[in-house]
């Protein structure tokens, strides 16, 4: 595609999220302990297979990583070796949708109508053995797949080869999730089957988001359009956002956007404001305006809580005491727990704020705890109490 005259950019779909970087600074670790995982790969790979477990919160890398590691290890292994990277949610969690799109890479026009998802694993490991390959099979977002299936499905995807006694191994698995808590709903025996090896990506600092951003800098835009001082406020936005990766890029792609429409040669901190701003402002105001006057109060008690804590997870009793303050403060007696409760769930439909469960040790007791997405906290607070002012 030839560059827009005029554009900062010169390149856009480098910031595209299905673009794998070539380089992927700072998971350079992380790449190499997944070749150590897999080094028998390279010298004898029928006797063996492999389970990964990547595991890190949103925007760390975990797709990159694994998706460069496909790219490596096939480049280094040859022909036998096949990579496979399959997003467990766009097949809604479904075993068997999941096996036809993995058959489908070997075997295009295989019908499948009428086939259990057992069926499709045997005649996906009978089609490897004729063509003598050797796959590694990336669960992503396999969250998804435990939801649905539960642990009949995981237990059949790991002890594949006990029905296979004698046959080459076929099949390793890395599955890539968010959180090692969701394998707690597992059963002990496919929990402890996963949980040998794991890979934890850390949140990204904003030194190393500085870095990443500047590789993209590079490939992506027309020399001198992105000065440092630009660069380093979306990695701090991205910082205070938990790290992300995923929002740093989205970040400097909407601010070079800003820029050409405002016809700038310049990419300068401001358009990365204005950027960051309009993006809250479109998805969420016209959300944040319905919401009723108690469920504000909710969502802002929730907005305070980590404005003032660097907590990334807040339970819901925190986030109660801390609504118990605003209402003190608006003048309004609080609602019940019940209430609130009712409300998260609205504001989590509502994809405001986020919840996730999270089970004890031993798995005796749960605690909702609640968490904001790529939203700033300040900002929403600052949205809502105009809004509450207005009421
Ligand atoms: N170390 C890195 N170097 C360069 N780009 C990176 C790096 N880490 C992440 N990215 C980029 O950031 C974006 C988000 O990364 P990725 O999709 O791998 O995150 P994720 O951990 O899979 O997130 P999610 O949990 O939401 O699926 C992608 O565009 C990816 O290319
Ligand atoms: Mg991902």
């Amino acid at each position: 595609m030839l560059p827009r005259l005029g554009s900062v950019f010169k390149d856009e779909s480098k910031l595209d999220i299905s673009y794998v970087p070539r380089r992927l600074p700072h998971r350079e670790k992380e790449l190499r302990i997944l070749f150590e995982f897999f080094s028998f790969l390279l010298r004898d790979p029928l006797r063996m297979t492999q389970k990964v477990l990547i595991v890190g919160d949103v925007g760390t890398g975990k797709t990159a990583l694994a998706q460069k590691f496909g790219e490596d290890i096939t480049r280094l292994g040859g022909v036998n070796i096949k990579y496979v990277h399959v997003n467990c949610r766009q097949y809604r969690g479904s075993l068997f949708l999941l096996l036809s799109n993995v058959l489908s890479a070997f075997h295009p026009s295989f019908p499948k109508r009428g086939l259990s998802a057992e069926e499709l694993l045997n005649i996906l490991l009978q089609v490897m053995d004729e063509q003598n390959v050797y796959t590694i099979l990336t669960l992503d977002e396999f969250e998804s797949l435990i939801d649905k299936e539960g642990s009949e499905a995981v237990y059949k995807l790991t002890r594949l080869q006990e029905s296979r006694i004698g046959k080459p191994h076929r099949i390793s698995l890395i599955c890539i999730l968010k959180n090692l808590e969701f394998l707690n709903t597992l059963d002990a025996s496919t929990r402890s089957s996963l949980q040998s090896n794991i890979v934890y990506l850390e949140r990204y600092t904003q030194d190393q988001l500085v870095d990443i951003l500047n590789d993209r800098v590079q490939i992506a835009f027309n020399p001198n359009t992105v000065p440092d001082d630009t660069v380093n406020l979306i990695a701090e936005l991205a910082h205070s956002e938990g790290g992300n990766a995923r929002f740093a890029i989205e970040l400097l792609w909407r601010a070079g956007k800003y820029a050409d429409a405002e016809g700038m040669r310049v990419v300068t901190p401001d358009c990365v404001r204005k950027a960051a701003s309009s993006t809250f402002a479109m998805i969420r105001k016209s959300d944040l305006v319905q919401l009723n006057f108690h469920e504000k109060l909710f969502l802002l008690s929730i907005a305070r809580f980590f404005k003032e804590n660097e907590e990334a997870y807040a339970s819901l009793s925190e986030i109660e005491q801390a609504y118990a303050i605003t209402c003190e403060e608006y003048g309004v007696q609080p609602y019940t727990h019940t209430q609130l409760w009712n409300y998260l769930q609205n504001l989590s439909a509502l994809g405001i704020v986020k919840k996730k469960v999270s089970i004890a040790e031993g798995g005796r007791g749960r605690t909702t705890l609640v968490y904001l997405p790529s939203i700033s906290a300040s900002e929403l607070e600052k949205e809502l109490v105009e809004l509450l002012e207005k009421n």
